[in-house]
């Protein structure tokens, strides 16, 4: 996984769509299940290490300092206020930002010990290994079955494509509902099925790593809970970085929460990670009262 060298791959979707995120006001989240409390984080292998990372658009310096690291098979959740810089951070970890005129990162951004903006890395390879899937579905005007074997098919991947699409279908949960309408185009498919049509494209290349932002905050109750269910099944075999504005989400999937917040200075706004721990530290005995604040709803 140390090889970041240029090969053929496809552009990710460059869609995106910013959140509003909105305060959530409510009482301290319940603990997480056993199961994911017993997550000793020391024993897991560093996917990023992240080391006081700043991103600027143009002058502005929309994150600061952040250091980090971000485990393997673990879920990994960004909470924070409104243009606290989640999104700029998760971009920022698949050089999904470059595109972005003015933007500019300094720090040291480690993926598997590789520094992932060194000049000769291949941003597209970055993309190939490091997924990402968006807030609002976006499914190519193809069939179900091109969706996912697009990827694939650009990255040369055609022996055994039927089964790779299979694969990736039944990956993402969705086989049972589609298999016997492949042919079909994706922009039939509810909102949820074309978010778990963008997760089954994604893993079509058997990335390393799937960065998600706000996956299921343009979904129903039912469609977000198939989703957050998908997660839980995906750890197994990737390491899942997940933005989402609704707390309880990240209390019901993440083993690891990060905490953004605002500081105003000169009234500039810059995003900082404030605290970064298991969940349910975060959400039950959170170190820092900004963060307190905020998982109890005193602040938005
Ligand atoms: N493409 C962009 N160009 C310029 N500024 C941007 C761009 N995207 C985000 N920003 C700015 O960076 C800050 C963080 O935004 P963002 O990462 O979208 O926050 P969040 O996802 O937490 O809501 C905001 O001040 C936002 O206006
Ligand atoms: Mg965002």
């Amino acid at each position: 996984m140390s090889d970041l060298s240029p090969t053929r791959s496809p552009e990710s979707n460059m869609d995106d769509s910013r959140s509003e995120a909105d305060a959530v006001s409510m009482p301290l989240i319940a603990p997480l299940a056993a199961e994911q409390q017993s997550v000793s984080i020391e024993t897991r292998e560093v996917v990023f290490d992240l080391k006081d990372i700043n991103v600027y658009y143009g002058t502005a310096l929309a994150l600061e300092g952040v250091t980090m690291q971000i485990y393997k098979n673990v879920i990994t959740a960004m909470i924070g206020p409104s243009g606290c810089g989640k999104s700029t951070f998760v971009r920022s970890l698949n050089r999904m930002n470059d595109s972005i005129p003015g933007f500019r990162l300094t720090g040291n951004a480690l993926y598997h010990g590789n520094d992932i903006y060194a000049s000769s890395v291949d941003p597209v390879e970055v993309r190939r290994r490091i997924g990402m899937v968006f807030q609002k579905p976006n499914p190519f005007p193809k069939s179900i079955y091109d969706n996912v074997a697009w990827a694939p098919r650009i990255l040369g991947m055609r022996s055994g494509l039927d089964e790779r699409v299979e694969q990736a279908l039944r990956g993402a949960a969705l086989w049972d509902e589609v298999k016997d309408r492949l042919k079909r185009s994706a922009l039939g498919l509810s909102g949820g099925q074309q978010q778990r049509l963008c997760i089954a494209r994604s893993i079509a290349i058997e990335p390393d790593v799937l960065l998600l932002d706000e996956p299921a905050s343009a979904l129903d109750p039912i469609a977000t809970a198939s989703i957050e269910e998908l997660m839980h099944q995906l750890k197994r075999d990737y390491t899942l970085v997940i933005v989402t504005h609704n707390m309880q989400q990240a209390a019901r999937v993440a083993e690891r929460t990060a905490f953004f917040s605002l500081e105003v200075s000169e009234g500039k706004r810059t995003g900082v990670l404030v605290e970064y721990d298991d969940t349910t530290k975060i959400f039950t005995r959170p170190s820092d009262k900004r963060t307190e604040d905020y998982v109890t709803g005193r602040f938005g």
